[in-house]
């Protein structure tokens, strides 16, 4: 089995994003699943030209050449695939949009209509991968991943992350405060977890779900302390 997770945070390996993804796929690997992340900031992926050569002249090919066809190639090769991103203005942040618009020759151009109505392209493939989210946000609250989650409904995702306070997860040994420490930690563990259920037995319990969820600390106190540090920097 092959999970693979694309990360579109511009951070790469020091993002939070790659602090979640790390544990879960920690978890997928302890289960047996070979496992992959792939820092899309450090791949060349062209703007799609929206020529739809890819569906025409050449199906399956883009006019590009860059790394779109071996990440492709990655993509449907992997029996789950995670899309990671921080909130950036609500959504994605654009180099995983960027990505997601390059995943135009997976599907064909016909058009159908699924039993709730929704219109969607024909894949290429006979199979393709699950699809999972995992995203953090630096607000805390939930309302903030509201654009993510109506993306990923038309996906059927195995599981979706979505970590408020992202902030807090960068800087445990930092953070004063004791009960936050151990809840993030508690977090990290539930992410193991996550990943070892989803490959061992292709979902992840609720009880695992709500303890990625858990509040890490009161949003008031999370406020304040973000604040502070950015009054504490030296701006001379
Ligand atoms: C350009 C930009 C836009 C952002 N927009 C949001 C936003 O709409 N909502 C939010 O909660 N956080 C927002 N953030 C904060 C990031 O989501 C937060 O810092 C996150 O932890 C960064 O994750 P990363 O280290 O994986 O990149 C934004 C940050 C940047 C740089």
């Amino acid at each position: 089995m092959i999970v693979t997770v694309f990360n579109g945070s511009p951070r790469g390996h020091r993002s939070n994003t790659h602090r979640i993804v790390e544990p879960f796929l920690e978890g997928a690997t302890d289960a047996g699943a070979r496992t992959e992340e792939v820092f899309l900031v450090e791949c060349d992926i062209q703007h799609c030209l929206g020529c739809f050569s890819c569906w025409g002249r050449t199906p399956g090919q883009c006019v590009h050449h860059d790394d779109m066809p071996s990440l492709l190639e990655r993509f449907v090769d992997s029996d789950y695939v995670g899309l990671a991103t921080p909130v950036y203005g609500m959504l994605m942040t654009a180099i995983l949009k960027n990505f997601t618009e390059r995943l135009l020759p997976l599907n064909t151009p016909h058009i159908h209509r699924d039993e709730d109505g929704r219109f969607y392209h024909e894949g290429r493939w006979k199979r393709l991968p699950r699809m999972f989210m995992i995203a953090n946000a630096g607000f805390p609250g939930g309302h903030n991943f509201e654009l993510l989650k109506a993306y990923m409904a038309s996906q059927d995702p195995v599981l979706e992350v979505y970590r408020d306070c992202g902030e807090l997860l960068g800087n445990l040994e930092d953070l004063g405060d004791p009960g936050a420490k151990k809840r993030v930690a508690d977090f990290y563990e539930a992410l193991r977890s996550a990943g070892r259920e989803m490959v061992a037995s292709g979902e992840v319990t609720t009880i695992t779900i709500d303890r990625i969820h858990s509040q890490f600390m009161p949003e008031e106190d999370y406020m304040d302390m973000v604040n502070r540090s950015w009054d504490e920097v030296d701006t001379a």
